[in-house]
C-alpha cells in the first residue's frame, strides 16, 4: 500500500510554495530538454529568428547614427537616401525575424505543453484508485492545465524574451562602449542604483503574485464543489451562505491582486524615475561631450538608443526570473507526478490468465483495511469460493464490507494478507487489464458519462456492433422508456446522467456491463432503484445471461436474491452464514431477522412457512 506522504505535493494543506529558487528551477528543466529534443529544426529556426531580429534592432542604432550625422548634418542627400534604403531593408529583415521569433517560439511552447499534457494524463490514468482517494482531484486538474500552461508560457515566451534580452543587452553594451567608453562608464555607475530597487521590488511583486494565485485557486475549488452539488445547495436553501462565503473568497482574491498591483505600480514608478533620471544625466553629460567635439550628435543619439535598449532588457530580467521560478515549480510538480508509479502493478507480469475464462473465483483468508484508514480492518480472514456459473448473493448490513469485496476482485486495492484467485490464478500475478477484461461491474452509484445512452452502453466494449448494443439494451428493457425520450437511445444523458431517473441510469449501467460479455458479473445494488415490477423484468432478462457466467449480486432488498444459488451473510467484514434462502431462514440468525423485517407484512411471509 502506498504511503500518504508520497502525495503530499497534491494535498492542498501541505502544498509547497508555488515558486522555487531560480537555481532549483534551472535544475527542473531537465524535463524540458526531453520534450524539446524532437523539435530540433524548429528550435534552430526560432534561434535564428531571434538572432536576426535582435541584430536588426542593434543595427538600427547604427543606422540612426549615420543617418543623423551624414544626412542631417552634412546634408549629402544621395548618401542619406542610401542610408534610408539600408534602414528599410533592415526593417524588412526585422519583420521577418520577428515573425519567426513569435511563430516558432510560440509553436515550441504549445508543442511542449501539448506533449507534456498528453503524457501526464496518460500517466495519471494508470494510477490506482487509492491515489485518487487521497488527493484533491481539483488539484490534479490544475496540474494538468495550469502547470502545463506555465511551461508553455515559459518555453513559448519567457525563454525567447530572455535570449532576446541577453542578445540586446550584450550587443547594446558593446555598441555603447564602441561609441563612447567614458559615457558607458558613467552608465555602468548608475546600473546598481537602478537594478537593486528593481530586484527588491520584484521579489515583493512575486510574493504577492503567489498569494494572489492561491486565492484564485480557492475560488476555483469553491465554485467546483458548490456547482457540482447544486441540487443539495438549492434543496437546503444554502445559497445565502454560499454567496457570502464566495464573497469572502472573491474579496480575498481581490485584495491579494490589489496588493500585487500596488507593488507593481510602485515598481513601475520607481523604475521610471530612476531610468529617466539616469538617461537625462547621461544625456546632459553627452551634450558636454558633443559641445567639446568628443562625439557627434549621431553618436549621442545612437548611444542613447542603445542605453534605452540595454536598460529595457536589464529591467525585464527581474520579471523573467519570476516566470522562471513559477515554471520551475510547475515542472517540479509535473515531474513528481510522472515519477509516481502505480504500486499495484509492481508484481511481475510473468503469467497470463488461461485464455478461456470459466469464471472461477476464490478468496482465501483475505484481510483488508483501506489505505486511508489503515488501522481499521474492513475484511477479516474472508474466505469464499465461487463455482463457474454460480449465482451468489452477498447480503448484510450497511458498512459490512460488501462493496469492498468487489473492489478487491477488481484489484482496485491489494489486501494486506490472503489471496484472491480468478480462473485459478492469483490476481497479483496477472496483468490487471487482463483481469478486469473478464469482469463486468455495475457499481453502487451508476456512473454515466455526459454523452448519449448509446455511447454509455458502448463504453462496456467499444468495438461492439450496433446490434450487440441493442441486444444488451433489450435485456434490461430499455425499450420501456426509450420511446418517451426525445432522441431514443441517442438522447444525451447530461453530466453523470442527471437527465435520467435513478432506475434508468441503473439499467444503462447494467446494459454496459453485460455488453462487455464478461465471465464474471458483479452487480452492486444494481437494481435497487427499480420498482419491483421492473426489477423482475430486468432479472428475467438477466437470467439466461447469468446461467452461463459467475454472478455476484449485492442487495439489501432480499427479494432480489431469493433465487440465488447461495447467499452469503456478511457482517463486520466476516462471513456469518452461507446457504440458500430456505436454509438461512430456517436458522436463527441475522438473515432471518432481516427477512422478517422485510417480508413481515408481505405475501412472501407465507414462503417462510411460519
Ligand atoms: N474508499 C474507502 N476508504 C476508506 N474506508 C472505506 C472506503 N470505502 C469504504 N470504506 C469503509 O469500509 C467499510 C465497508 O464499506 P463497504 O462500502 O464495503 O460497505 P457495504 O457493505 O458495501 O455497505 P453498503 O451496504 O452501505 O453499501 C465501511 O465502514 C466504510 O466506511
Ligand atoms: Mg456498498
Amino acid at each position: 500500500m502506498r504511503d500518504t506522504s508520497e502525495f503530499d505535493f497534491l494535498i492542498q494543506e501541505k502544498r509547497p510554495a508555488a515558486s522555487i529558487s531560480s537555481l532549483q528551477a534551472i535544475r527542473e528543466f531537465k524535463l524540458l530538454r526531453r520534450y524539446l529534443a524532437p523539435y530540433r529544426p524548429q528550435i534552430f529556426l526560432a534561434l535564428f529568428s531571434l538572432v536576426l531580429a535582435s541584430s536588426m534592432v542593434l543595427m538600427f542604432g547604427t543606422g540612426l547614427r549615420y543617418l543623423i550625422d551624414q544626412g542631417f548634418i552634412h546634408q549629402s542627400s544621395n548618401q542619406s537616401l542610401l542610408m534610408l534604403g539600408g534602414l528599410l531593408v533592415g526593417v524588412v529583415l526585422l519583420a521577418i525575424g520577428s515573425f519567426g521569433r513569435v511563430y516558432y517560439v510560440s509553436w515550441l511552447g504549445e508543442r511542449v505543453a501539448t506533449d507534456l499534457r498528453k503524457d501526464v494524463f496518460a500517466h495519471v490514468l494508470t494510477l490506482e484508485v487509492s491515489f485518487y482517494e487521497q488527493i484533491r482531484v481539483g488539484e490534479l486538474i490544475s496540474r494538468l492545465t495550469t502547470d502545463t500552461s506555465l511551461i508553455q508560457i515559459l518555453v513559448g515566451t519567457s525563454v525567447a524574451i530572455a535570449i532576446r534580452n541577453i542578445l540586446l543587452l550584450t550587443g547594446g553594451l558593446a555598441m555603447m562602449i564602441s561609441i563612447s567608453a567614458k559615457l558607458s562608464l558613467y552608465c555602468l555607475a548608475v546600473v546598481p542604483i537602478v537594478i537593486i530597487p528593481i530586484i527588491l521590488l520584484g521579489r515583493k511583486v512575486r510574493t504577492h503574485s503567489k498569494v494572489s494565485q492561491d486565492r484564485l485557486a480557492d475560488i476555483g475549488g469553491y465554485i467546483d464543489e458548490c456547482l457540482n452539488q447544486i441540487r443539495t445547495v438549492q434543496a437546503f436553501t444554502h445559497e445565502p451562505i454560499d454567496r457570502s462565503m464566495f464573497k469572502n473568497y472573491s474579496e480575498n482574491a481581490f485584495l491579494a491582486a490589489a496588493r500585487r498591483s500596488k507593488a507593481r505600480g510602485l515598481m513601475a514608478a520607481i523604475v521610471m524615475i530612476l531610468v529617466f533620471s539616469a538617461i537625462s544625466i547621461v544625456l546632459w553629460l553627452g551634450t558636454e561631450e558633443v559641445a567639446d567635439h568628443y562625439m557627434s550628435v549621431g553618436d549621442l543619439s545612437a548611444f542613447i538608443f542603445y542605453a534605452v535598449v540595454v536598460a529595457g532588457s536589464a529591467g525585464s530580467f527581474s520579471e523573467l526570473l519570476g516566470d522562471l521560478q513559477r515554471a520551475g515549480g510547475a515542472a517540479e510538480r509535473l515531474m513528481e507526478l510522472l515519477a509516481l508509479h502505480p504500486s499495484l502493478q509492481s508484481s511481475t507480469y510473468s503469467r497470463a490468465l488461461p485464455s478461456h475464462s470459466r469464471g472461477i473465483l476464490a478468496m482465501h483468508n483475505v484481510s483488508f483495511a483501506y489505505p486511508s484508514y489503515s488501522d481499521r480492518s474492513v475484511l477479516n480472514k474472508f474466505t469464499l469460493s465461487v463455482a463457474p456459473g454460480e449465482n451468489l448473493a452477498i447480503v448484510g448490513p450497511s458498512g459490512a464490507g460488501k462493496s469492498t469485496v468487489f473492489s478487491l476482485l477488481l484489484r482496485f486495492y491489494d489486501p494486506q494478507s490472503g489471496s484472491i484467485y480468478v480462473d485459478g490464478m492469483d490476481i497479483k500475478d496477472v496483468p490487471v487489464q487482463e483481469l478486469r477484461e473478464r469482469i463486468g461491474v455495475v457499481s453502487q452509484e451508476p456512473a454515466l458519462f455526459s454523452t448519449t445512452i448509446y455511447e454509455n452502453i458502448l463504453y462496456g466494449r467499444p468495438d461492439a456492433t450496433e446490434e450487440e448494443v441493442w441486444r444488451a439494451a433489450e435485456v434490461v428493457r430499455l425499450q420501456d422508456f426509450l420511446p418517451i425520450l426525445p432522441h431514443g437511445i441517442h438522447t444525451l444523458v447530461g453530466t453523470r446522467g442527471v437527465r435520467l431517473s435513478g432506475g434508468q441510469k441503473q439499467r444503462i449501467a447494467i446494459a454496459r456491463a453485460i455488453l462487455r460479455d464478461p465471465s464474471i458479473l458483479l452487480l452492486d445494488e444494481a437494481t435497487n432503484a427499480l420498482d419491483a415490477e421492473s426489477e423482475q423484468a430486468v432479472q428475467s432478462g438477466l437470467k439466461h445471461l447469468m446461467a452461463t457466467r459467475t454472478t455476484l449480486v449485492i442487495a439489501h432488498r432480499l427479494a432480489t436474491v431469493l433465487n440465488a444459488d447461495r447467499i452469503v451473510v456478511l457482517d463486520q467484514g466476516a462471513i456469518k452464514a452461507v446457504g440458500t434462502h430456505a436454509e438461512l431462514i430456517s436458522q436463527d440468525g441475522l438473515y432471518r431477522r432481516l427477512a422478517l423485517l422485510q417480508f413481515a407484512d408481505s405475501l412472501a411471509l407465507s414462503e417462510f412457512g411460519n
